[in-house]
Order: C-alpha cells, then structure tokens, then sequence
C-alpha cells in the first residue's frame, strides 16, 4: 500500500506512493497553458501554506471555520448518538482542531477510539496525531499522508464494525463541479453501504460577507495565495517574483463561487526550469488559483443522493451560513443483498 508504514502501541502511519501515472508538475503546465492560467489550488498547502490557512480560520472576516466549530459544538452528541460507535476517518484533516469536538462526543459512547487523518501535509498530520494521543488515552490513530485520490483508493482496513468519513471546512466548494462528482463517486465507493458521511459546507448568502472572508484587511489571505508561487519556485526551479502579483478575489454571481486570481502588475516571463516551462504575462492578466463554491442545500442533497449518500440529517447555524449534513451510504444496484 505504502511507501513508508511505522507502528507503535497507538500510532501507525502510512505515507502512500505518488501516483505514478501523473508525472510530478504535469498539472502546473497543464494549467498553466489554460485561458485563463490556471494553477492546482493544492500547491497552496506547503508547510507554510497551511500555517497561513490556520491563520485565515482565525480571522474576523472568515467566517466558515468559526461557524463551522459552533455548529459541531451544539451537534457532536447528536451525531454520534445517530451513527453509533465507529471509526471516525478524516480526509484533510489539517491540525484536526474540530475533530476534538467530534472525538469528545465519541469518546462518551465507545471505549475504545480509532481516527485515521488524512492529509497531504505530513508534517502537520504528523503534529496533530501526537498531539491527539497525548489528549486522549483511548485512542488509536492511523494517519494517512497523501491526496484525496490516494487515499480513498487505498483506505486501510476498518479498525471497527462502522466507520464514518469526514470531509469539513467546506473543502468541497474548492472542486469544480466536474471533480465534485468524480469525488462523491469515490466517497461512495469508499464506504460500504450502512457507513456514514459527515460533510461540512458553505452556504450562499449576502455576497458582501463572503467577499469580505477571502479579502482580509490584514492581507493573510493575499499571503496565502501569493505563497502558492514561492512553492512553486522552490518545487519546480521557478523564478515567480510573487510582489509583481496583486492578490484578486471577486464573487462570481452566476457560479456562486468565490474566484481567488493572482494578477500581474507588469509583462514579466516565468521560467519553472524543471518543468521546461516559461510563461509570459501581460500588465492586468490573472492567473486562477482557486475556486470555493458556496452551496444551496436543497441541489447538494440531491447530488449527495444520487451518489447513493442519502441525508439523514442537517444542521445549520441560526444565520443558515454553514451546514453540516450527515449522509448514509445506501446501498445500490450490485452493492444490495
Ligand atoms: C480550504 N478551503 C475550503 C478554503 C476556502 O474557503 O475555500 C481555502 C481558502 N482560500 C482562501 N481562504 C480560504
């Protein structure tokens, strides 16, 4: 399965394989070919990436995480007691901060505690699962550093009877909606039917509250996205001057999605030498680096639905700004007894 496996008494850790058959960068000349220029919203969570991305879920203006962890606060019982006793896996689990709230609420029902994180950062799956084994002696971890598509194809065994997969902090609304069917469809191949799916979204509302998250007054956000350059430099021998870029982030009205760009200040050339790659930007042109859709829960739960992940219950925030919908995998066509 791996490349590397450890094992103690209540760690285990697998770091898997790159996937093979996408040659490292071929994304970011890929992308970098596109009208506009595009670049993979992964590159941002270099270990200096995510150490921004927690500083952006502390910001006043960004909402999604505070209101996120409020609604976990008053449901984590309510969730645990409709699942039952399971195994909780959490794909990008980051410092897996709100997981505490889930992990409490379980830790009331099961004895024993099995939590597998996932993530592509393995220096801050690595800091977390530490720091979650000195706080609950219960539990068992198996973490998981790699890329959603990795690891939904090779999840380890169940360590339990039932398992419950984890996606929250709204990191759906970063997929095209393209990639967010193919990635329900692995989330439904993953889970046997019966299993559960806990997943966190961000609503459509005023679009001055969003707007306001992604456009910081202290310029996180802008920092954030410009460090997607500097990892790209130093990845792929680039030469990207990241101060000749202005940080861009307007909502798209008709897509419901925030679109984060990086826009040139001037005609400059860019070489990424691993990559035999040079581009050239004119004064004005925007490069996209991320998208983050914001959903109406009536059209996700029907999509949920028909990826055989049906809705068992929602909750929201009083403002109806974030949801969290536990969905069970039902089972269909050649999965039914
Ligand atoms: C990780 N993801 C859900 C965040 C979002 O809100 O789309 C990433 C982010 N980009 C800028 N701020 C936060």
């Amino acid at each position: 399965m791996g490349i590397e496996q450890t094992e103690t008494a209540r760690l285990r850790w697998i770091t898997l394989a790159p996937a093979e058959q996408t040659p490292a960068g071929e994304d970011v000349v890929m992308g970098l070919q596109q009208i506009p220029k595009t670049l993979p919203c992964r590159y941002f969570y270099d270990d200096r990436g995510s150490e921004l991305f927690e500083q952006i879920c502390d910001l006043p203006e960004y909402y999604p995480t505070r209101t996120e962890e409020a609604i976990l606060e008053e449901y984590a019982t309510e969730i645990a007691a409709l699942t039952g006793a399971c195994e909780l896996v959490e794909l990008g689990s980051g410092s897996s901060r709100k997981t505490r709230l889930l992990l409490d609420a379980y830790s009331q029902l099961q004895s024993e505690m099995q939590y597998c994180p996932i993530d592509v950062s393995a220096g801050m799956l690595r800091m977390a699962a530490l720091r979650l084994l000195l706080q609950y002696p219960r539990l068992r971890v198996c973490g998981l550093a790699g890329t959603y598509d990795q690891a939904l194809a090779e999840l380890p065994p169940r360590g339990m009877d039932n398992r419950m997969l984890i996606f929250l902090g709204s990191t759906l609304g970063n997929f095209d909606p393209n990639q967010c069917d193919r990635f329900l469809t692995q989330i439904q191949q993953a889970l046997t039917p019966g299993e559960f799916f806990l997943l966190g979204v961000d609503l459509q509302k005023d679009l001055a509250i969003i707007t306001a998250a992604y456009n910081d007054k202290l310029g996180v956000t802008a920092a954030f996205n410009r460090n997607i350059l500097t990892h790209l430099n130093r990845r792929f021998g680039g030469d990207f001057v990241p101060e000749r870029f202005d940080h861009w982030a307007p909502y798209n009205v008709q897509a419901h999605q925030i679109e984060m760009y990086l826009r040139s200040h001037c005609t400059q050339t860019v070489t990424l030498t691993q990559l035999k790659v040079q581009v050239s930007l004119e004064p004005g042109e925007v490069i996209l680096t991320e998208i983050s859709r914001k959903f109406h829960l009536p059209t996700l739960s029907n999509d949920l639905e028909s990826h055989a992940l049906q809705p068992l219950a929602t909750w929201t925030d009083p403002k109806s700004w974030f949801a969290l919908l536990l969905c069970q995998r039902q089972c269909c066509g050649s999965d039914c007894p």
